[in-house]
């Protein structure tokens, strides 16, 4: 456990935690960047979903969609490891990032990293035009957005 989560759960008056955290993490405010987070989640759900959407037939297929699509979730993946700073949990604000993320931070980047590789793969894919490489890829990205949602955000 990280000595700034440490303080917050035993000494909820943040003032007197101050000396335990990073200057870093107070360079932003906390909320600003939990609404950031939760924006980019949106944009990354869109470009994702609208590639399942379009092998499912909801959507016309359109190749060059595709690979734009494709490239943003690749992109929005690098940044999902610099979303959660230190001292964006539920004290900060309204979030459904679980503390777990803070007290688990090997495993937390563990699903950051499966992520990060699915979305990779699924970049090169689009671009070979290949459909049934591109429905395998989009599972497995789909299943590293579940698990990282199973163990790390609250359930809604
Ligand atoms: C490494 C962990 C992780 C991965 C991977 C991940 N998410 Fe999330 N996601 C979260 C957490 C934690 C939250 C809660 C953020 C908050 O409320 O501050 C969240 C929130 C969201 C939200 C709700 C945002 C809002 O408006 O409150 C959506 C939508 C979402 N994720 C979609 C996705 C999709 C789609 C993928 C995969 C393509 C994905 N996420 C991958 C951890 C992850």
């Amino acid at each position: 456990m990280r000595i700034n989560t440490l303080c917050r759960r035993l000494l909820p008056a943040a003032i007197a935690c101050a000396v335990g955290t990073s200057g870093a993490v107070l360079a932003a405010d906390p909320e600003e960047i939990i609404e950031y987070r939760q924006g980019a989640m949106q944009v990354t759900k869109y470009h994702f979903s609208t590639i399942a959407d379009m092998l499912k037939g909801k959507i016309e297929y359109d190749q060059a969609a595709v690979e734009k699509h494709a490239d943003v979730v690749q992109m929005m993946s690098t940044l999902v490891k610099d979303e959660f700073p230190e001292g964006t949990d539920a004290l900060a604000g309204e979030t459904g990032a679980l503390i777990d993320i803070w007290d688990k931070p090997d495993e937390f980047a563990d699903k950051v990293a499966e992520f990060e590789k699915t979305a990779s793969e699924l970049e090169d894919v689009a671009e070979s035009g290949d459909r049934e490489r591109l429905a395998k890829a989009v599972k497995d990205v789909g299943s590293s957005c579940k698990a990282c949602h199973d163990d790390f955000r609250q359930d809604e």
